[in-house]
C-alpha cells in the first residue's frame, strides 16, 4: 500500500518544547561514576573530574535539560553527604541499586558544573520519601539563595559565591514505590507541605514537578490534580517499553526472536495512549494546559547484559532502540500542548543509554543518533500532519507500519521525521507539502538503519549503525515521494 501523507506547513500548532529532548543520569550503575565523573585524579582526559569524550559526545546532540540523582536513588539521597572536601564525604550504600559503596565525590556542585559544561538546564530531584522538609527546603536554599543565610554562607565556604539558576525541582520520585509506597492522597498531603518550602529566592523561579502515575494508574493523575493540581507546574509520568514481563523476564536487549520485535514497537506505540487518558484527566482540572505532563522516565527496559551486576541495569542498544526513541519522540510532539519534558532513563552506561563507556573507551549507540538527527525540533514549530499509513502486521496484531512528525525552524526550513517500524517491509510514501511551495529550494536526508534487527555497536566495531545520506527521496513541486527501507529512521530537510 502507498501511504499517504499531508504535511500542512501553513498550519502551525505551536512550538515542540527542546525540553521534549531531556535527559537522566541516577547514581545507578556506571551512569555517574565512569560514565560521567571519573575524577580529577584519573587517567582518561577530563575537566575538573568530568570525562572529555562523553562530554564532546552530549554537547553535540544539544541536551537541553538533565534530570538528576534518581530515580529512586533520590528518595535516599541525602545532599549534604556529597558537598565540602570529597576525601571527608560520607561513604555510604547504595541500597537500590547493587549495594555498592557511594562515595559521595558526585554531588551539587559537580553536578551543576556538568550542567554548566552542557549549556543546560539542572532539573533535581529532592527526597521525599526519607528526607524531611527542612532538608529539602535547605537544599533549594544552599543552591538559589543570592545573600547572606546559613546555607549560602556554606556554598561560599565550599568554593562557590554566586547561586545557581536551579528551575526545575522534583517533589519526590515514584512515590507510589521506591519513592515510599504512598497512596496517592497521603502523596499529594506531602506534595502540598513540602513544595511550600520549595522558595523562590531572588530571581529563580521554581517550576515545581509532583511526582506522577506509573504507567496506566489514572486514579492517580486524578487524586494528584484534584488535590494539588494549582500547587504545581508539572506532574510526571513513567513508562517503560518492556517486551517480556517485568519481573520474570524482561527480554534480551540483542538477543530477541523477530515477534519480540513487533511486541517492542507495539509496546512503545502504547505511549500515545497514556498521554491521551492522563492528559484526559489533566484536562478536567486545567483546561488552560498550565500543568505540564512531564514524562521524566521512559525508554527500553531489556534483562542486564550477561556477567554484568543485575543492579547496574547495563544494556546493549540495537537500531530496535533507535526505532522505539523515534516512535516516542513523533508520539511527545504531537502531545506538545501538553508534554513540556521528558527524560529518556539514561544518558550513560545504563537502560537506554546514550553513550557506552569500557574503561577509557566510548561508543555511541543508535538511540544517540536519533537524538542528533531530531535535535533540529527543539524549539521548532509543530506542523499539523495527516497521515493515511497502511499496517505492519505480525500474527493476529497489527500497527500502523509507519509513523511522521514535521516542523519549521526559525529559519523556515521544515524538518519531516519518519520512522518505518516494520523490521521486514518497505514504506513507500507519498507525501503532499501543503503551503511551502514558492520556497522549496533544497531537499537533504539522513537514514538510519540496519540489516539486521539486532545491528548494534560495540568497542570493536563502533559504527554498524550510524547516520548516512538519505537519497531515495524526490521531490516536485509539492509532491514528495519516500521509499523507507525496513525499520529506518529517516529525516528530510527542505530548505
Ligand atoms: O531508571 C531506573 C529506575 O526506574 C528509577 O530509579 C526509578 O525511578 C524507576 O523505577
Amino acid at each position: 500500500m502507498k501511504n499517504s501523507i499531508v504535511i500542512n506547513a501553513d498550519v502551525e500548532k505551536g512550538t515542540i518544547n527542546r525540553n521534549i529532548y531531556g535527559h537522566f543520569a541516577e547514581h545507578l550503575g556506571r551512569c555517574i561514576y565512569e560514565g560521567i565523573w571519573v575524577g580529577e585524579d584519573s587517567p582518561i582526559p577530563n575537566t575538573k573530574g568530568i570525562r572529555n569524550d562523553v562530554l564532546e559526545a552530549l554537547k553535540q546532540i544539544n541536551i537541553p535539560v538533565l534530570r538528576w540523582p534518581g530515580g529512586c536513588f533520590a528518595d535516599e539521597y541525602h545532599w549534604k553527604d556529597g558537598i565540602g572536601p570529597r576525601s571527608e564525604r560520607k561513604r555510604m550504600v547504595n541500597t537500590h541499586w547493587g549495594g555498592v559503596v557511594e562515595n559521595n565525590h558526585f554531588g551539587t556542585h559537580e553536578f551543576m558544573l556538568l550542567c554548566e559544561l552542557l549549556d543546560c538546564e539542572p532539573y533535581i530531584c529532592g527526597n521525599v520519601g526519607s528526607g524531611t522538609v527542612q532538608e529539602m527546603s535547605e537544599w533549594v536554599e544552599y543552591m538559589t539563595f543570592d545573600g547572606e543565610s546559613p546555607m549560602a554562607n556554606w556554598r561560599g565556604e565550599n568554593g562557590r559565591q554566586e547561586p545557581w539558576n536551579v528551575k526545575y525541582f522534583g517533589v519526590g520520585n515514584e512515590n507510589w514505590g521506591c519513592g515510599g509506597n504512598m497512596r496517592p492522597e497521603y502523596y499529594a498531603d506531602l506534595y502540598r507541605r513540602y513544595q511550600t518550602y520549595v522558595r523562590n529566592y531572588g530571581d529563580n523561579k521554581i517550576y515545581k514537578i509532583a511526582g506522577g502515575a506509573n504507567v496506566d494508574d489514572y486514579n492517580w493523575t486524578e487524586v494528584l490534580m484534584r488535590e494539588a493540581g494549582r500547587l504545581m507546574d508539572g506532574l510526571s509520568l513513567h513508562y517503560y517499553t518492556i517486551p517480556g514481563e517485568f519481573w520474570t523476564g524482561k527480554g534480551s536487549a540483542t538477543n530477541f526472536p523477530e515477534d519480540e520485535w513487533f511486541i517492542t514497537m507495539q509496546k512503545a506505540l502504547h505511549m500515545d495512549e497514556l498521554i491521551t487518558k492522563h492528559g484526559t484527566i489533566m484536562d478536567k482540572y486545567d483546561p488552560e494546559k498550565r500543568v505540564g505532563m512531564i514524562i521524566d522516565e521512559w525508554g527500553t527496559w531489556f534483562d542486564v547484559e550477561q556477567g554484568t551486576n543485575p543492579g547496574f541495569l547495563y544494556q546493549q542498544n540495537t537500531i530496535r532502540d533507535a526505532l522505539v526513541a523515534a516512535v516516542h519522540f513523533h508520539i511527545f510532539q504531537k502531545h506538545s500542548d501538553r508534554v513540556q519534558m521528558t527524560n529518556i532513563a539514561q544518558t550513560v552506561n545504563v537502560l537506554q543509554a546514550m553513550v557506552l563507556t569500557e574503561g577509557d573507551k566510548m561508543i555511541l549507540t543508535p538511540t544517540y543518533h536519533v537524538f542528533d538527527m531530531y535535535k533540529v525540533h527543539q524549539d521548532a514549530t509543530l506542523l499539523s500532519v495527516d497521515a493515511t499509513v497502511g499496517s505492519y502486521k505480525y500474527n493476529d496484531q497489527e500497527v500502523p507500519q509507519v509513523t511522521v512528525s514535521a516542523s519549521k525552524d526559525k529559519d523556515g526550513k521544515v524538518n519531516i521525521s519518519l520512522c518505518n517500524i516494520d523490521h521486514k517491509e518497505s514504506a513507500s510514501l507519498s507525501i503532499q507539502l501543503r503551503g511551502i511551495a514558492e520556497q522549496i529550494s533544497s531537499l537533504t536526508g539522513t537514514i538510519l538503519t540496519a540489516d539486521t534487527i539486532d545491528a548494534h555497536n560495540t568497542f570493536e566495531q563502533p559504527e554498524v549503525v550510524i547516520p548516512t545520506e538519505f537519497t531515495q527521496a524526490s521531490i516536485e513541486n509539492e509532491q514528495l515521494d519516500v521509499t523507507l527501507p525496513p525499520m529506518s529512521v529517516v529525516l528530510l530537510t527542505i530548505g
